[in-house]
């Protein structure tokens, strides 16, 4: 099972990633977490210890220069296009429970053919997770998810995009629904976070003209959410959402 998560700054894509990974945690499954925003927080709202260092796949220099053949950062015209990664997530991975967390660091742009060692390296290893893990793999990404790029969006299963209810989040919602849609991702998923009353629950719906998979209050508890216990209603929502991913995933 492979998710991404994505949706407008702020909305909440980092808490419903930790709250759906302790889910899944729950039911015995191995997870491997994927923090792909360059401004890392996922080790924190997974409530991993504060002190915990991750190095983001990308400032691996010595590793990327070993395997890709080239040294990061630097131009180059000879490099492997498919390096080792199988090794990484147990060797680089920090590790809590039976969750398995990875950073990637700051992706560099340049275009959807840019070939620097780094880019390389990541987009090797997503692959690798997507294709050829066991585990269930989360991906909390940045905002837009342009850099998922067509050869690995493919092997997402789902992605879940994250709504709250204000207008730049409803129209960053239709931005991305188009373009997962070019990338060839089959499931996209609406969960609506941060909601008051009813408005905002119609709000969304009237913006984006789907059914929304998921509706998580406004509350106190997922304020600054470190892997502490939550409300009842946003873990039952949550458990909600798990099963009906699973069952949208058995049914094809
Ligand atoms: N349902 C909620 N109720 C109250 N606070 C929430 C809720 N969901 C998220 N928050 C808070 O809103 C802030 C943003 O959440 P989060 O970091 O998960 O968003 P994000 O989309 O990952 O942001 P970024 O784009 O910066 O990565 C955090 O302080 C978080 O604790
Ligand atoms: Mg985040």
């Amino acid at each position: 099972m492979k998710i991404a998560v994505s949706g407008k700054g702020g909305v909440g894509k980092t808490t419903i990633t930790a709250l759906l990974t302790h889910s899944f945690v729950k039911d015995g499954l191995k997870v491997i977490a994927i923090d792909a925003d360059p401004d890392a927080n996922l080790a924190h709202t997974l409530g991993f210890p504060e002190d915990v260092t991750i190095t983001p796949l990308v400032e691996l220099k010595d590793l990327i220069k070993e395997r890709v053949g080239a040294e990061p950062g630097k131009a180059t015209v000879y490099f492997k296009m498919n390096p080792k990664v199988d090794d990484i997530p147990d060797k680089f991975a920090v590790k809590k429970d039976n969750i398995k967390l990875m950073a990637m660091g700051t992706i560099r742009r340049g275009g959807s053919g840019c070939a620097c060692p780094e880019n390389v390296m990541v987009r090797q290893l997503l692959s690798h997770l997507l294709i050829q893990r066991d585990e269930v793999v989360i991906l909390d990404m940045e905002a837009g998810i342009e850099h998922l790029g067509r050869g690995t969006s493919r092997f997402v299963d789902q992605l879940l995009v994250v709504l709250e209810p204000t207008n730049s989040s409803i129209q960053t919602f239709n931005r991305i629904k188009k373009l997962a849609t070019d990338l060839g991702i089959k499931k996209i998923i609406p969960v609506a976070n941060k909601i008051k009353n009813s408005d905002g629950i119609e709000r969304i719906k009237k913006g984006i003209e789907s059914d929304i998979w998921c509706i998580i209050p406004q509350t106190d508890s997922l304020a600054d959410y470190n892997g502490g216990v939550v409300d009842e209603n946003v873990a039952n929502e949550i458990n909600n959402l798990k099963i009906k991913l699973q069952k949208e995933l058995n049914n094809g």
